[in-house]
């Protein structure tokens, strides 16, 4: 009698692993040229992930269970306060550069899984350390030297944020 294929459960589909940035990442990170409008664009799209990202500590440091969890849903919290003083220096940038900053809010991620929502935030800061470094690149380019320094203050704590995250999950 032929085995029955192990059955893939939802939280085995769930299960993916939090990852480390890749070369794959890093080529996606070489910067393309853009122009002033286009990059006040990007910027609204990093601004809305800064919202995104505000919006999912929030939920996740009060949604969190397990004793195990204290120490970094404490930590979910001073993320949260970050990721919200950028969101007020992205949006002071896109004004100085001439721009209308978004009220977008990008999509966030939940999970009734205490582990999945480290992960899921884990992605984000990754996502926003490709970003970000790609946007520093393109600011050096339009000689926009504030904004630059602007971005690498962000970029420090979003990598901050990301070890923050694979200490928790034990990278
Ligand atoms: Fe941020
Ligand atoms: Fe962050």
């Amino acid at each position: 009698m032929a085995k029955p294929a192990p059955k893939k459960t939802a939280s085995a589909a769930k299960a993916k692993p939090a990852r480390t940035l890749t070369a794959a990442d890093l080529k996606r990170s070489t910067p393309r040229a853009v122009t002033r409008e286009e990059l006040i664009d990007l910027l609204n799209g990093d601004l809305a992930k800064e919202f995104q990202a505000l919006v999912q500590y929030v939920q996740h440091a009060a949604a969190m269970t397990g004793p195990q969890y204290d120490a970094i849903k404490a930590e979910l919290i001073v993320h949260s306060n970050e990721e919200h003083a950028h969101a007020i220096s992205l949006a002071d940038q896109i004004d100085f550069m001439g721009g209308v900053p978004t009220v977008d809010v990008a999509q966030a991620h939940i999970s009734p899984d205490s582990k999945v929502m480290l992960e899921q935030d884990l992605e984000g800061e990754l996502d926003a350390i490709v970003r970000y470094r790609e946007r520093i690149a393109q600011a050096e380019m339009l000689q926009e030297y504030g904004l630059r320094r602007a971005l690498e203050d962000i970029l420090i704590t979003e990598e901050e944020h990301a070890r923050d995250l694979q200490d928790a999950l034990d990278l």
